[in-house]
Protein backbone atom coordinates (compact mmCIF):
# COMPACT_ATOMS: atom_id res chain seq x y z
CA UNK A 1 0.00 0.00 0.00
CA UNK A 2 1.15 3.51 -0.97
CA UNK A 3 1.24 5.93 1.80
CA UNK A 4 -1.79 7.78 1.84
CA UNK A 5 -1.04 11.41 1.93
CA UNK A 6 -3.80 14.26 2.17
CA UNK A 7 -1.57 17.45 2.72
CA UNK A 8 -3.61 19.58 0.53
CA UNK A 9 -6.89 19.01 1.57
CA UNK A 10 -5.65 19.34 4.87
CA UNK A 11 -4.16 23.20 3.69
CA UNK A 12 -7.73 23.82 1.93
CA UNK A 13 -9.59 23.14 5.10
CA UNK A 14 -7.75 25.51 6.88
CA UNK A 15 -8.00 28.35 3.91
CA UNK A 16 -11.95 27.67 3.58
CA UNK A 17 -12.28 28.23 7.71
CA UNK A 18 -11.27 32.04 6.29
CA UNK A 19 -14.32 32.27 4.48
CA UNK A 20 -16.95 29.62 5.35
CA UNK A 21 -18.30 28.97 8.85
CA UNK A 22 -16.25 25.77 10.08
CA UNK A 23 -15.00 25.54 6.76
CA UNK A 24 -18.06 24.10 5.55
CA UNK A 25 -21.38 24.65 3.16
CA UNK A 26 -23.17 21.14 5.67
CA UNK A 27 -22.46 20.15 8.86
CA UNK A 28 -22.91 16.81 7.28
CA UNK A 29 -19.38 17.06 5.74
CA UNK A 30 -17.35 17.21 8.60
CA UNK A 31 -15.87 13.51 9.05
CA UNK A 32 -15.84 12.06 12.78
CA UNK A 33 -11.70 13.58 14.30
CA UNK A 34 -11.35 9.55 14.38
CA UNK A 35 -11.45 9.06 10.89
CA UNK A 36 -9.99 12.17 9.51
CA UNK A 37 -9.11 15.61 11.06
CA UNK A 38 -10.30 17.06 8.32
CA UNK A 39 -12.75 16.57 5.36
CA UNK A 40 -11.24 15.34 2.09
CA UNK A 41 -11.20 17.70 -0.71
CA UNK A 42 -12.14 16.03 -4.35
CA UNK A 43 -11.15 17.41 -7.79
CA UNK A 44 -12.71 15.42 -10.21
CA UNK A 45 -15.03 12.07 -10.14
CA UNK A 46 -16.05 9.74 -13.43
CA UNK A 47 -18.00 6.56 -13.15
CA UNK A 48 -17.81 4.82 -9.73
CA UNK A 49 -14.57 6.32 -8.85
CA UNK A 50 -13.35 9.72 -7.34
CA UNK A 51 -10.16 11.49 -7.19
CA UNK A 52 -8.95 14.24 -3.95
CA UNK A 53 -7.12 17.08 -4.57
CA UNK A 54 -3.73 15.23 -3.54
CA UNK A 55 -4.03 12.40 -5.95
CA UNK A 56 -5.35 9.51 -4.19
CA UNK A 57 -7.76 7.30 -6.34
CA UNK A 58 -11.23 5.62 -4.48
CA UNK A 59 -13.75 3.76 -5.16
CA UNK A 60 -16.84 5.86 -4.35
CA UNK A 61 -19.68 5.06 -2.16
CA UNK A 62 -20.11 7.74 -0.62
CA UNK A 63 -21.93 9.02 -4.29
CA UNK A 64 -22.66 12.80 -2.98
CA UNK A 65 -24.82 11.26 0.07
CA UNK A 66 -27.09 9.62 -3.08
CA UNK A 67 -27.81 11.23 -5.53
CA UNK A 68 -24.96 10.26 -8.01
CA UNK A 69 -27.40 6.66 -8.88
CA UNK A 70 -25.43 7.10 -12.33
CA UNK A 71 -22.03 7.61 -11.14
CA UNK A 72 -20.03 10.69 -11.74
CA UNK A 73 -20.50 12.69 -15.04
CA UNK A 74 -22.75 9.78 -16.85
CA UNK A 75 -22.42 10.75 -20.38
CA UNK A 76 -26.83 11.24 -21.42
CA UNK A 77 -26.94 13.15 -18.75
CA UNK A 78 -24.11 15.64 -19.22
CA UNK A 79 -25.62 15.48 -22.49
CA UNK A 80 -28.84 16.38 -21.77
CA UNK A 81 -27.93 19.18 -19.25
CA UNK A 82 -25.57 20.78 -21.97
CA UNK A 83 -28.22 20.78 -24.17
CA UNK A 84 -30.71 22.42 -22.32
CA UNK A 85 -27.82 25.14 -21.00
CA UNK A 86 -26.79 25.70 -24.46
CA UNK A 87 -29.99 25.74 -26.58
CA UNK A 88 -32.76 26.45 -23.86
CA UNK A 89 -31.28 28.35 -21.04
CA UNK A 90 -31.73 26.88 -17.08
CA UNK A 91 -34.42 28.92 -15.53
CA UNK A 92 -37.42 30.84 -16.66
CA UNK A 93 -39.00 30.93 -13.52
CA UNK A 94 -42.73 30.12 -15.84
CA UNK A 95 -44.27 27.24 -17.25
CA UNK A 96 -41.86 24.76 -19.94
CA UNK A 97 -42.50 21.70 -21.49
CA UNK A 98 -40.03 19.69 -19.31
CA UNK A 99 -42.62 20.03 -16.29
CA UNK A 100 -44.57 18.07 -17.06
CA UNK A 101 -42.35 15.33 -19.38
CA UNK A 102 -40.29 14.82 -15.83
CA UNK A 103 -43.68 14.84 -14.11
CA UNK A 104 -45.26 11.91 -16.28
CA UNK A 105 -42.09 9.76 -16.01
CA UNK A 106 -42.12 9.89 -12.27
CA UNK A 107 -46.07 9.20 -12.60
CA UNK A 108 -45.83 6.29 -14.34
CA UNK A 109 -43.05 4.59 -12.57
CA UNK A 110 -44.42 5.61 -8.70
CA UNK A 111 -48.09 3.52 -7.55
CA UNK A 112 -48.94 5.79 -5.34
CA UNK A 113 -48.29 9.38 -7.19
CA UNK A 114 -51.04 10.60 -9.22
CA UNK A 115 -49.73 14.53 -9.19
CA UNK A 116 -46.28 15.64 -8.33
CA UNK A 117 -44.66 19.12 -7.23
CA UNK A 118 -41.04 19.48 -8.07
CA UNK A 119 -38.90 21.82 -5.74
CA UNK A 120 -34.96 21.78 -5.05
CA UNK A 121 -34.33 19.92 -1.87
CA UNK A 122 -35.42 16.41 0.17
CA UNK A 123 -35.87 19.05 3.09
CA UNK A 124 -38.20 21.54 1.01
CA UNK A 125 -40.31 18.34 -0.34
CA UNK A 126 -41.06 16.78 3.11
CA UNK A 127 -41.73 20.67 4.41
CA UNK A 128 -44.41 20.59 1.71
CA UNK A 129 -45.88 17.31 2.04
CA UNK A 130 -46.49 17.62 6.12
CA UNK A 131 -47.90 21.03 5.01
CA UNK A 132 -50.69 19.07 2.39
CA UNK A 133 -51.04 16.40 5.23
CA UNK A 134 -52.17 19.03 7.83
CA UNK A 135 -53.96 20.98 5.34
CA UNK A 136 -56.06 17.94 4.32
CA UNK A 137 -56.83 16.76 7.47
CA UNK A 138 -57.73 19.81 9.54
CA UNK A 139 -55.39 18.29 11.88
CA UNK A 140 -51.76 19.34 13.45
CA UNK A 141 -49.50 16.81 15.02
CA UNK A 142 -46.90 14.81 13.05
CA UNK A 143 -46.05 11.21 14.07
CA UNK A 144 -41.95 11.03 13.53
CA UNK A 145 -39.74 8.45 14.54
CA UNK A 146 -36.80 8.56 16.60
CA UNK A 147 -33.29 8.75 15.01
CA UNK A 148 -34.85 9.27 11.72
CA UNK A 149 -33.80 12.06 9.39
CA UNK A 150 -36.50 14.18 7.03
CA UNK A 151 -34.05 17.25 6.41
CA UNK A 152 -33.07 20.57 8.76
CA UNK A 153 -36.27 22.73 8.97
CA UNK A 154 -37.79 23.65 12.02
CA UNK A 155 -40.35 21.53 11.87
CA UNK A 156 -38.94 18.15 11.46
CA UNK A 157 -35.65 18.59 12.52
CA UNK A 158 -36.24 16.78 16.20
CA UNK A 159 -35.24 13.78 17.94
CA UNK A 160 -32.82 12.59 15.00
CA UNK A 161 -29.70 12.25 17.10
CA UNK A 162 -30.37 13.25 20.24
CA UNK A 163 -28.45 11.67 23.28
CA UNK A 164 -30.15 8.98 24.93
CA UNK A 165 -30.35 10.49 28.62
CA UNK A 166 -31.79 13.31 26.93
CA UNK A 167 -34.81 11.49 25.28
CA UNK A 168 -36.97 9.88 28.15
CA UNK A 169 -38.83 6.64 28.15
CA UNK A 170 -38.66 4.63 25.05
CA UNK A 171 -42.96 4.48 25.13
CA UNK A 172 -43.32 8.49 25.59
CA UNK A 173 -39.91 10.03 24.31
CA UNK A 174 -39.07 13.61 25.05
CA UNK A 175 -38.73 16.05 22.12
CA UNK A 176 -35.62 17.40 21.32
CA UNK A 177 -34.79 19.93 18.62
CA UNK A 178 -32.03 18.83 16.29
CA UNK A 179 -30.31 22.13 16.39
CA UNK A 180 -30.11 25.44 19.13
CA UNK A 181 -32.31 27.62 17.19
CA UNK A 182 -35.25 25.74 16.78
CA UNK A 183 -38.44 27.68 18.45
CA UNK A 184 -40.26 25.30 20.80
CA UNK A 185 -43.41 25.28 19.75
CA UNK A 186 -42.22 23.51 16.39
CA UNK A 187 -41.68 20.30 19.13
CA UNK A 188 -45.54 20.84 20.06
CA UNK A 189 -46.75 19.71 16.15
CA UNK A 190 -44.55 16.58 16.98
CA UNK A 191 -45.28 13.15 18.74
CA UNK A 192 -41.84 11.23 18.85
CA UNK A 193 -42.28 7.31 18.63
CA UNK A 194 -39.71 3.89 18.74
CA UNK A 195 -39.33 2.89 14.93
CA UNK A 196 -40.44 -1.04 14.43
CA UNK A 197 -42.64 -1.12 17.65
CA UNK A 198 -46.04 -1.55 16.27
CA UNK A 199 -47.52 -1.88 20.17
CA UNK A 200 -46.70 1.34 21.20
CA UNK A 201 -47.69 3.18 18.48
CA UNK A 202 -51.18 1.59 18.36
CA UNK A 203 -51.38 2.62 21.88
CA UNK A 204 -50.61 6.46 21.00
CA UNK A 205 -52.46 6.31 18.14
CA UNK A 206 -55.93 4.54 20.35
CA UNK A 207 -55.33 8.25 22.33
CA UNK A 208 -54.63 10.70 19.99
CA UNK A 209 -55.64 9.86 16.29
CA UNK A 210 -57.93 13.06 16.71
CA UNK A 211 -55.01 15.20 16.41
CA UNK A 212 -52.63 13.14 14.49
CA UNK A 213 -52.35 14.51 10.25
CA UNK A 214 -49.96 12.34 9.77
CA UNK A 215 -47.09 9.80 10.16
CA UNK A 216 -43.92 10.20 8.62
CA UNK A 217 -41.41 7.07 7.51
CA UNK A 218 -38.61 6.85 5.47
CA UNK A 219 -39.46 2.88 4.24
CA UNK A 220 -36.06 1.94 5.27
CA UNK A 221 -34.25 3.81 7.77
CA UNK A 222 -31.25 4.71 5.33
CA UNK A 223 -30.47 7.57 7.65
CA UNK A 224 -29.94 4.65 10.64
CA UNK A 225 -27.38 2.92 8.70
CA UNK A 226 -30.19 1.25 6.87
CA UNK A 227 -32.43 -0.14 9.41
CA UNK A 228 -34.87 -2.72 7.57
CA UNK A 229 -38.52 -2.37 8.53
CA UNK A 230 -39.51 -5.32 10.66
CA UNK A 231 -42.07 -8.14 8.44
CA UNK A 232 -45.39 -6.41 8.06
CA UNK A 233 -44.64 -3.40 9.98
CA UNK A 234 -45.18 -0.96 6.67
CA UNK A 235 -48.49 -2.52 5.82
CA UNK A 236 -49.24 -2.20 8.69
CA UNK A 237 -48.12 1.58 9.25
CA UNK A 238 -50.95 1.66 6.03
CA UNK A 239 -53.90 0.24 7.85
CA UNK A 240 -53.44 2.17 11.16
CA UNK A 241 -53.29 5.03 9.26
CA UNK A 242 -56.69 4.43 6.72
CA UNK A 243 -58.57 3.55 9.98
CA UNK A 244 -57.92 6.38 11.71
CA UNK A 245 -58.02 8.88 9.02
CA UNK A 246 -54.16 9.95 8.96
CA UNK A 247 -52.24 10.68 6.41
CA UNK A 248 -49.15 8.27 5.41
CA UNK A 249 -46.33 10.04 4.55
CA UNK A 250 -43.22 7.61 3.29
CA UNK A 251 -40.20 10.03 2.67
CA UNK A 252 -38.48 8.56 -0.14
CA UNK A 253 -35.56 11.24 -0.80
CA UNK A 254 -33.23 8.06 -0.85
CA UNK A 255 -34.98 4.66 -1.25
CA UNK A 256 -37.14 6.45 -5.13
CA UNK A 257 -35.92 5.34 -8.05
CA UNK A 258 -33.15 3.19 -5.98
CA UNK A 259 -34.45 0.56 -4.73
CA UNK A 260 -36.18 0.03 -7.40
CA UNK A 261 -38.01 2.01 -10.46
CA UNK A 262 -41.39 2.09 -8.32
CA UNK A 263 -39.09 2.94 -5.61
CA UNK A 264 -39.75 1.48 -1.73
CA UNK A 265 -43.33 1.63 -2.30
CA UNK A 266 -43.03 -0.65 -4.93
CA UNK A 267 -40.72 -2.56 -3.60
CA UNK A 268 -42.22 -3.98 -0.27
CA UNK A 269 -45.91 -3.12 -1.92
CA UNK A 270 -46.98 -0.66 0.46
CA UNK A 271 -48.72 2.68 -0.97
CA UNK A 272 -48.27 6.12 1.12
CA UNK A 273 -50.91 9.14 0.46
CA UNK A 274 -47.79 11.26 -0.07
CA UNK A 275 -44.00 10.27 -1.09
CA UNK A 276 -41.07 12.94 -1.01
CA UNK A 277 -38.38 12.17 -3.22
CA UNK A 278 -35.15 13.42 -4.28
CA UNK A 279 -31.29 12.35 -5.04
CA UNK A 280 -31.47 9.50 -7.30
CA UNK A 281 -34.72 11.32 -8.99
CA UNK A 282 -32.17 13.85 -10.47
CA UNK A 283 -28.90 12.00 -10.75
CA UNK A 284 -26.93 14.42 -9.06
CA UNK A 285 -28.90 18.10 -10.02
CA UNK A 286 -30.89 19.96 -6.92
CA UNK A 287 -34.04 18.64 -7.35
CA UNK A 288 -36.70 17.51 -5.11
CA UNK A 289 -41.05 16.70 -5.46
CA UNK A 290 -43.64 15.55 -3.00
CA UNK A 291 -45.94 13.46 -5.09
CA UNK A 292 -49.26 11.82 -3.77
CA UNK A 293 -52.95 10.97 -4.04
CA UNK A 294 -55.12 13.27 -6.67
CA UNK A 295 -57.43 14.71 -3.88
CA UNK A 296 -54.44 15.44 -1.65
CA UNK A 297 -51.89 16.94 -4.53
CA UNK A 298 -55.17 18.93 -5.85
CA UNK A 299 -55.19 21.17 -2.75
CA UNK A 300 -52.28 22.62 -4.40
CA UNK A 301 -54.40 23.04 -7.87
CA UNK A 302 -56.79 24.75 -6.19
CA UNK A 303 -54.63 26.90 -4.57
CA UNK A 304 -55.74 25.92 -1.22
CA UNK A 305 -52.21 25.54 -0.03
CA UNK A 306 -49.22 27.43 -1.02
CA UNK A 307 -45.81 26.11 -2.32
CA UNK A 308 -43.69 28.26 -4.64
CA UNK A 309 -40.09 28.31 -5.45
CA UNK A 310 -37.97 30.49 -7.94
CA UNK A 311 -36.21 27.28 -9.03
CA UNK A 312 -39.16 24.92 -8.93
CA UNK A 313 -39.14 22.63 -11.97
CA UNK A 314 -36.49 24.72 -13.43
CA UNK A 315 -35.23 23.75 -16.74
CA UNK A 316 -31.67 22.67 -15.69
CA UNK A 317 -33.18 20.18 -13.36
CA UNK A 318 -35.89 19.01 -15.31
CA UNK A 319 -33.68 17.58 -18.06
CA UNK A 320 -31.51 15.87 -15.48
CA UNK A 321 -34.97 14.56 -14.18
CA UNK A 322 -35.84 13.01 -17.38
CA UNK A 323 -32.31 11.87 -18.64
CA UNK A 324 -31.91 10.42 -14.98
CA UNK A 325 -35.15 7.91 -14.92
CA UNK A 326 -34.29 7.06 -19.22
CA UNK A 327 -30.88 5.78 -18.10
CA UNK A 328 -32.58 3.90 -14.98
CA UNK A 329 -35.36 2.43 -17.65
CA UNK A 330 -32.80 0.57 -19.23
CA UNK A 331 -34.03 -2.98 -19.03
CA UNK A 332 -31.85 -5.20 -16.09
CA UNK A 333 -30.84 -1.84 -14.34
CA UNK A 334 -32.93 -3.07 -11.23
CA UNK A 335 -31.27 -6.46 -11.13
CA UNK A 336 -27.81 -5.63 -11.74
CA UNK A 337 -27.73 -2.74 -8.75
CA UNK A 338 -29.66 -5.29 -5.99
CA UNK A 339 -26.70 -8.07 -7.39
CA UNK A 340 -24.07 -5.96 -6.91
CA UNK A 341 -25.67 -4.94 -2.97
CA UNK A 342 -26.09 -8.48 -2.43
CA UNK A 343 -22.33 -9.28 -3.42
CA UNK A 344 -20.99 -6.54 -1.20
CA UNK A 345 -23.19 -7.28 1.70
CA UNK A 346 -21.90 -11.00 1.80
CA UNK A 347 -18.00 -10.28 0.52
CA UNK A 348 -18.15 -7.34 3.56
CA UNK A 349 -19.58 -9.49 6.43
CA UNK A 350 -17.12 -12.83 5.54
CA UNK A 351 -14.42 -11.02 5.28
CA UNK A 352 -15.26 -9.35 8.70
CA UNK A 353 -16.19 -12.43 10.25
CA UNK A 354 -12.83 -14.51 8.99
CA UNK A 355 -11.29 -11.89 11.08
CA UNK A 356 -13.10 -12.92 14.15
CA UNK A 357 -15.29 -10.06 14.58
CA UNK A 358 -18.97 -9.75 14.49
CA UNK A 359 -20.87 -8.43 11.94
CA UNK A 360 -24.39 -7.62 9.77
CA UNK A 361 -24.18 -5.80 6.08
CA UNK A 362 -27.87 -4.74 6.48
CA UNK A 363 -29.69 -2.66 3.93
CA UNK A 364 -31.37 -3.72 0.50
CA UNK A 365 -30.31 -3.57 -3.43
CA UNK A 366 -27.84 -0.55 -3.63
CA UNK A 367 -27.73 0.20 -0.18
CA UNK A 368 -26.28 -0.96 2.66
CA UNK A 369 -24.57 -0.30 6.21
CA UNK A 370 -22.17 -2.42 8.00
CA UNK A 371 -22.50 -2.85 11.76
CA UNK A 372 -20.13 -4.20 13.57
CA UNK A 373 -22.57 -6.67 16.27
CA UNK A 374 -24.31 -10.13 15.47
CA UNK A 375 -27.89 -8.75 14.62
CA UNK A 376 -29.73 -6.18 12.65
CA UNK A 377 -30.25 -3.15 14.16
CA UNK A 378 -33.79 -2.44 15.26
CA UNK A 379 -34.85 1.22 16.11
CA UNK A 380 -32.56 4.31 17.08
CA UNK A 381 -31.91 3.03 21.06
CA UNK A 382 -30.76 0.33 19.87
CA UNK A 383 -28.30 1.67 17.14
CA UNK A 384 -27.25 4.91 19.08
CA UNK A 385 -26.13 1.96 21.90
CA UNK A 386 -24.77 -0.10 19.74
CA UNK A 387 -20.97 -1.72 20.06
CA UNK A 388 -20.35 -1.03 16.97
CA UNK A 389 -19.63 2.70 17.19
CA UNK A 390 -16.14 1.65 18.69
CA UNK A 391 -14.76 0.04 15.74
CA UNK A 392 -16.36 1.91 12.46
CA UNK A 393 -14.72 4.71 12.29
CA UNK A 394 -11.66 3.13 12.38
CA UNK A 395 -12.78 0.15 9.51
CA UNK A 396 -13.73 3.73 7.39
CA UNK A 397 -10.68 5.04 7.91
CA UNK A 398 -8.74 1.83 7.23
CA UNK A 399 -11.05 2.11 3.81
CA UNK A 400 -9.88 5.49 3.05
CA UNK A 401 -6.55 4.88 3.14
CA UNK A 402 -6.74 1.78 0.60
CA UNK A 403 -9.18 3.81 -2.14
CA UNK A 404 -12.21 3.01 -0.71
CA UNK A 405 -14.62 6.37 -0.44
CA UNK A 406 -17.98 6.20 1.82
CA UNK A 407 -19.69 8.01 3.96
CA UNK A 408 -18.22 8.07 7.19
CA UNK A 409 -21.14 8.42 9.63
CA UNK A 410 -22.11 4.88 11.30
CA UNK A 411 -25.51 6.27 10.72
CA UNK A 412 -25.38 6.66 6.73
CA UNK A 413 -25.18 3.89 4.30
CA UNK A 414 -23.18 2.83 1.16
CA UNK A 415 -24.48 3.42 -2.50
CA UNK A 416 -23.58 1.41 -5.45
CA UNK A 417 -24.51 3.20 -8.58
CA UNK A 418 -25.24 2.08 -11.80
CA UNK A 419 -21.42 2.60 -12.67
CA UNK A 420 -19.68 0.22 -10.37
CA UNK A 421 -19.12 -3.29 -11.48
CA UNK A 422 -18.20 -6.37 -9.88
CA UNK A 423 -14.78 -5.63 -10.49
CA UNK A 424 -15.43 -2.37 -8.16
CA UNK A 425 -17.06 -4.20 -5.50
CA UNK A 426 -14.58 -7.70 -5.67
CA UNK A 427 -11.69 -4.78 -5.07
CA UNK A 428 -13.58 -3.62 -2.19
CA UNK A 429 -14.08 -7.02 -0.55
CA UNK A 430 -10.20 -7.32 -0.55
CA UNK A 431 -9.72 -3.75 0.49
CA UNK A 432 -11.94 -4.42 3.40
CA UNK A 433 -10.07 -7.64 4.19
CA UNK A 434 -7.13 -5.86 4.49
CA UNK A 435 -8.07 -3.22 6.54
CA UNK A 436 -10.15 -5.24 8.82
CA UNK A 437 -6.45 -6.68 10.04
CA UNK A 438 -5.59 -2.94 10.76
CA UNK A 439 -8.60 -2.26 12.69
CA UNK A 440 -7.89 -5.68 15.08
CA UNK A 441 -4.31 -3.38 15.54
CA UNK A 442 -6.49 -1.27 17.07
CA UNK A 443 -8.62 -2.25 19.23
C1 LIG B 1 -34.79 10.66 4.15
C2 LIG B 1 -34.34 12.06 3.94
N1 LIG B 1 -35.23 13.06 3.94
C3 LIG B 1 -34.89 14.33 3.74
C4 LIG B 1 -33.58 14.67 3.53
C5 LIG B 1 -33.19 16.09 3.26
O1 LIG B 1 -32.79 16.23 1.92
P1 LIG B 1 -31.86 17.45 1.47
O2 LIG B 1 -30.51 17.20 2.07
O3 LIG B 1 -31.88 17.38 -0.03
O4 LIG B 1 -32.49 18.68 1.99
C6 LIG B 1 -32.60 13.68 3.51
C7 LIG B 1 -31.19 14.01 3.30
O5 LIG B 1 -30.30 13.22 3.41
C8 LIG B 1 -32.99 12.34 3.73
O6 LIG B 1 -32.09 11.35 3.73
Amino acid sequence: MTKYVMKRSAEMFERAKKSLPGGLNSVARVPPPNVLPHPPYFERGKGARIWDVDGNEYVDYALGFGPLILGHCPPNLVAAVKDVIENRGTTFGICHDLEFEAAEKVIKHLPAVDLVRFSNSGTEAVMIALRLARGYTGKEKIVRFEGAYHGWSDVIHWNTRSPVGAIGLRHAPRLVPGTAGIPEPYGQCLIVQPWNDPDILRKTIKRRAHEIAAIITEPVMCNLGATMPKEGYLQFLRDICTENDIVLIFDEVITAFRLELSGAQGYFGVQPDITTMAKALGGGYPVSAVGGKREIMDLMGQHAITSAGTYNGNVLCLAAVKATIEALEQPGTYERLHALGDRLRKGLEDVIHDAGLPAVAQGVGPVLQVWFQDKPTVDYRDAVTSQSHNIHPLFVRALYKRGVMLNPSQFGVWYISTAHTEQDIDFTIEVAREAIQEVKTQL
